[in-house]
């Protein structure tokens, strides 16, 4: 028998995870993250010392999709050149392409070694450690570990927390998803099939987690849901408790600066959540409402259940609770049937409201979709000059709301140092990016600004000396 050597102590092994779509992916991701630490993984900027390589993938447009198999063309050469020098790189596909094509992302890129989707993240270590069983098999007898169920079990129950100085290095922002999935099937949307049923988290669940995030130095958090304000998650009585009260609650958190949360339904802006902007000053006066399209007949084809002048006096109400309150929200054009008179509505219904910022997106055909079988599809050329005039139209207006800013004095939540010397950069409460001269101590903080000019796509401030008592 050989002598026995000591075992080499294993060095970390790396994650690198590229996170696309929407902020609950970037959220996902650090939780893939925290799930994988207690495992001997780090996270890694750079794709190539990484061990495992992760695409949190988003399935919302078509362009969407494709860049994922792109990606995994790459990253095959990589992981070949990899093999060739005697190392190794597993690569995982999650998210919203995942969960809806899994069996074909297996079928197309063989190099994936596990394909899971968001709600199976909390299983990830105990995939791995299958998927690494699967590494010393003959090739044609491996197979890629898929899950793609939708488990009965709490997913965030099994999530571990991240420690506080992986929170902190992560930003004094942070978000937090209370609410997954829908339940509204808009007819042009994949989100119900790739992210199941709408589901919120507890009560409980949730204030620990905003506590355990401010505890860590955050200052503002970020509530995430594909249909956030549809939340109702249960308190400790088995009460239902909508977004309005949950944000009351987070409110006498001490400590927490500033509240935020993305992105709402029309049909789910009740009267408590206007309230609640009416009464707590931390609840910021930035709201993403998207409309879709300013037509009733492509509303109703959209399946969206309410019209253009039902938006209208919503966002009165919400004005009248938060007369500075700044709007924001996203568009689609060339939905099949949208005749020249439909995309004038929508025109006007962006006149009409006024936006702070938007989004704004060609209709992309989703399979499996209603609106996939629609007839009168329109043609690329209508929906890319549509595009071009709508986004010409909000530009204008974002270019106005920013010049509408210079003079006044806002509150800025000073995040990092900024792009010169010298420089700190942070966010307005409408979230516009601001500048200033002024030292890093300034970081960490909320600081009175002076709005002194604007630049492409933030505001230029000057530091409000404080008064001395
Ligand atoms: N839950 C949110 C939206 C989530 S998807 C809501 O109801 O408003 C984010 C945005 O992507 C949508 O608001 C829509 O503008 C856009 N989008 C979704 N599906 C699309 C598709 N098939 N083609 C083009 N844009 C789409
Ligand atoms: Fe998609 Fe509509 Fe649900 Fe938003 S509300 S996620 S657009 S189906
Ligand atoms: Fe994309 Fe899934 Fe978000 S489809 S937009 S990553 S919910």
């Amino acid at each position: 028998m050989t002598e026995m050597e000591t075992p080499p102590l294993t060095p970390p092994k790396r994650v690198f995870i590229k996170t696309y779509g929407c902020q609950m992916n970037v959220y996902d991701s650090d939780r893939m993250a925290d799930a994988l630490a207690p495992h001997g993984y780090m996270p890694t900027q750079d794709v190539a010392e990484a061990d495992l390589v992760l695409l949190n993938t988003c399935h919302i447009r078509e362009k969407a999709s494709e860049k994922v198999f792109s990606e995994l063309g790459r990253l095959k050469e990589l992981q070949g050149e990899r093999r060739a020098l005697g190392g190794d790189m597993m690569i995982g596909v999650a998210g919203c392409v995942a969960q809806a094509e899994g069996e074909e992302i297996a079928r197309r890129a063989p190099v994936v070694d596990l394909v899971f989707g968001p709600q199976a993240y909390h299983r990830l270590p105990d995939m791995l450690a299958r998927a690494e069983g699967q590494r010393h098999m003959h090739p044609s007898l491996k197979k890629p570990v898929i899950d793609t169920d939708f488990p009965e079990e709490d997913k965030f129950a099994h999530l571990p927390a991240a420690k506080k100085e992986v929170i902190l290095a992560r930003g004094l922002t942070a978000f937090l998803t209370v609410q997954e999935g829908c339940d509204k099937f808009c007819s042009f949307c994949v989100v119900p099939y790739t992210r199941g049923a709408e589901v919120s988290r507890p009560v409980s669940q949730v204030l620990d987690e905003a506590r355990r995030l401010v505890d860590a130095g955050v200052k503002e958090i970020t509530l995430l849901g594909q249909n956030v304000n549809a939340y109702h998650g249960r308190d400790a009585a088995g009460r239902s408790v909508g977004l309005g009260e949950l944000a009351y609650l987070l409110a006498e958190i001490a400590g927490l600066e500033r509240l935020r949360y993305t992105t709402s339904h029309p049909r789910d802006m009740d009267e408590a959540l206007i309230a609640a902007h009416r009464d707590l000053p931390l609840l910021m006066p930035y709201l993403h409402l998207p409309v879709q399209s300013g037509s009733d007949r492509i509303l109703k084809a959209m399946n969206r259940k309410h019209t253009s002048a039902e938006y209208l006096t919503l966002i009165e109400r919400i004005k009248q609770a938060r007369p500075d309150m700044a709007l924001s929200g996203d568009f689609i054009v060339g939905f099949p049937g949208e005749t020249d008179q439909d995309f004038e509505d929508t025109l006007t219904i962006i006149r009409e409201t006024g936006y702070a910022s938007a989004y704004s997106f060609k209709y992309s055909t989703r399979p499996g979709t209603p609106g996939a079988n629609l007839a009168n599809q329109v043609a690329e050329e209508v929906k890319t000059e549509r595009l071009h005039r709508l986004q010409e139209l909000v530009n204008a207006q974002t270019t106005a709301f920013h010049a509408s800013c210079v003079g006044k004095t806002l509150p800025v939540l000073i995040e990092r140092v900024g792009r010169m010397p010298g420089q700190v950069g942070g966010r307005s409460p409408y979230l516009q990016a601001v500048h200033l001269d002024g030292p890093n101590e300034l970081i960490g903080a909320i600081h009175e600004v002076e709005i002194i000019g604007t630049s492409t796509n933030s505001l230029v401030g000057r530091l409000k000396q404080a008064v001395a008592a």
